[in-house]
């Protein structure tokens, strides 16, 4: 029953004279998000219900999302990652799409929380992946009712029985639950639309009390400050409301409510149930952050919605521009980035082999690839990333803590008690013939095995717990590999651990070279050092005296090796004969120079820096 008090519906027509309010019922509203493992599905599959729902024509649906999605880029959201509301059979269905990756599993437990159902989509021919129970888990957690949809049933490998018998295993559905479609040629697709309406239940706020209006997602107008994309869970905001934001304390004017369509579309006034969006005119993101709660500035509601927590990077990296003069350009990429980013950290770091660039915290290793790609493909920079490294709890001696970034802060070590590590819970999905290489895979990180459970016949669910810096390099594409593709993973930080960790410095003919050093295991920290004296002596040109690298943990030297002198004398060319040809090789001489940097005596290219710290 649509739940508003007489006084409240005035109260909203004094404010806005002259317009009827048409309010939806509230058992029309179904708000529901579909949930999926990385390419099964979801994006076509929501172009699917956006046809079938008339919301775009299906003559205009690729102009149109490409037209879109060019203007969208500038500001970093595809068109296929916005929320849409269609109107199906006298219902209003709001689609709220979320980003399916852990990284942003934070992002995704918003979006859940802002619907009733979800549709779970797995891919016929991969059957459940790590995001898939990722996903379904953040689902329960959030009492949603699932739609399960096994997809690409038109594909020639697919294998929909026994897809649908593993979702039955691992989930419960019953054989009558689960649907067979093709999101690409669109086959049983309307069938989904039917049974969210029967299935996913409707919304139940009260729109007669205070305003409570979940912020799920939030996008950056250069002109209209920050766009907050919400959930109106009790209440409703009309254009104008004087509005706070509950946790930040931040305040603004409504000046445009309204839904999407895809496209934003103004409608006056939101109510209880309804998805759709508020103008803030903030000019700081940070102000209106997903997970926030919006209520009304003169009469709030007595707390925010639950949940809100802040979220901290956890993988950190140092961003540069490949060539110095790009600084600038870099510097006001990062800072428009963060306007759509609000998970993105840095600060301004100096690191002399390297020069002026960024320290950045991210969510994880995909959070880290998608703000390299955006910041390459949107600000057109060339960009180089050092390997991602992770942040350490120091105890001192004298009781005192501190969290760090880098090993040069690392305190010495004769104050230091302990040093502690991130860990995780790591969840590997695999076919059972590749256990073995997965086991030692793991375990050689210092995984420790936990458990594991069945997904139906011959397919594993395995479970360990691993320090987060051992897997935050090349973990993924080894578990690719030796898995032939099939294993998937996901994980979730579990807690700080102390270890027995060490920094190994890195010596060039006797002088440190900062940027190469490194916080790792003990037991790893000998064949670390001496990969990296080899490599780094594959790197050095020869000089004319006799240079040693070595990797040393404080003052015991763990590798060395010894780049020999030069002994034939290369300058020789440079005198005598043709003048020009000797001042070309000079200026040659001095390009080559500024790409050179000092470490004592020595002069290291700054390509083997980068060979050594590239991620
Ligand atoms: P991300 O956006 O990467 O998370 O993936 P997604 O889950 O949105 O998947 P997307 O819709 O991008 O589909 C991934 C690939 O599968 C695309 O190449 C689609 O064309 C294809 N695909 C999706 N559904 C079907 C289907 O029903 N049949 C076939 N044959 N291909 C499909």
């Amino acid at each position: 029953m649509l739940q508003i008090s007489p006084a409240l519906f005035l109260m909203t027509g004094e404010r806005n004279p002259g317009i009827i309010l048409v309010i939806m019922e509230q058992t029309k509203i179904r708000n529901f998000c579909i949930i999926a493992h990385i390419d099964h599905g979801k994006s076509t599959l929501a172009d699917r219900l956006l046809e079938i729902t008339g919301t775009i024509e299906k003559r205009k649906m690729k102009a149109q999302i490409l037209d879109q999605m060019d203007l969208e880029r500038e500001r970093g959201i595809t068109i296929k990652l916005q929320p849409v509301r269609m109107q199906y059979r006298g219902f209003e269905l709001n689609l709220i799409d979320t980003p399916g990756h852990v990284d942003f599993s934070y992002e995704v437990s918003r979006s859940l929380a802002a619907c009733e159902g979800a549709i779970l989509v797995v891919d016929a021919t991969q059957g459940i992946q790590a995001q898939t129970l990722a996903n379904v888990n953040l689902a329960i957690e959030h009492n949603l009712v699932l739609v399960p949809v096994v997809n690409k049933i038109d594909l020639p490998n697919a294998e929909p029985e026994k897809t649908a018998l593993e979702m039955k295993e691992t989930f419960g559905f019953a054989d009558d639950d689960i649907l067979f479609v093709s999101a690409k040629t669109g086959e049983n697709v309307e069938e989904i639309l039917q049974k969210v309406i029967a299935k996913v239940p409707a919304p139940r706020g009260n729109a007669a009390a205070p305003l409570q209006a979940l912020i799920f997602d939030s996008k950056y107008d250069k002109h209209r400050g920050v766009v907050a994309f919400i959930r109106v869970v009790s209440g409703q905001i009309v254009t104008n409301d004087s509005i706070l934001m509950m946790v930040q304390q931040a305040n603004a004017q409504a000046l445009e409510v309204g839904y999407f369509a895809p496209e934003l579309r103004k409608n006056e006034e939101l109510t209880a149930g309804e998805v759709g969006y508020v103008v803030t005119g903030l000019r700081d993101v940070a102000a209106a952050r997903v997970g926030d709660t919006i209520t009304q500035s003169k009469m709030p509601a007595a707390q925010p919605l639950p949940g809100y927590k802040e979220i901290k990077p956890m993988v950190f990296a140092s961003i540069f521009p490949t060539s110095g003069d790009d600084y600038h350009i870099l510097r006001d990429a990062m800072e428009k980035l963060k306007l759509n980013d609000a998970s993105l950290t840095f600060e301004p770091e100096n690191i002399p082999s390297l020069g002026f660039g960024f320290r950045t915290g991210f969510l994880g290793l995909l959070h880290i690839d998608i703000v390299q790609e955006r910041l390459s493909r949107e600000f057109n920079l060339d960009l180089v990333l050092t390997a991602p490294t992770v942040a350490y709890v120091v105890k001192k001696h004298d009781g005192s803590e501190l969290t760090i970034y880098t090993p040069t802060e690392l305190p010495d070590l004769s104050a230091v008690e302990s040093i502690a590590e991130p860990w995780v819970g790591l969840h590997v999905l695999t076919p059972e013939k590749y256990l073995g290489s997965i086991m030692s895979l793991v375990t050689g990180r210092r995984g420790v095995y936990k458990s594991t459970s069945y997904l139906g016949p011959g397919r594993l669910n395995l479970h360990f717990e691993v320090p987060l810096s051992n897997i935050i390099s090349d973990f993924y594409d080894k578990l690719k590999s030796v898995s032939s593709g099939y294993a998937s993973m996901n994980y979730e930080v579990l807690d700080f651990r102390v270890a027995d960790l060490v920094k190994v410095d890195i010596l060039v003919a006797g002088d440190r070279a900062d940027a190469l050093s490194f916080i790792i295991h003990q037991d790893f920290a000998e064949a670390e050092g001496r990969r990296t004296v080899e490599k780094l002596k594959t790197l050095i040109p020869k000089q004319f005296f006799s240079v040693a690298l070595q990797a040393a943990i404080g003052s015991k030297v763990i590798a060395r090796e010894t780049i020999a002198a030069l002994r034939k004398d290369v300058t020789a060319k440079l005198y005598g004969g043709d003048v020009t040809r000797k001042m070309k090789l000079l200026k040659k001489q001095k390009e080559g120079k500024k790409r050179m940097r000092q470490v004592g005596r020595v002069e290291i290219p700054q390509a083997a820096f980068l060979a050594l710290m590239k991620k």
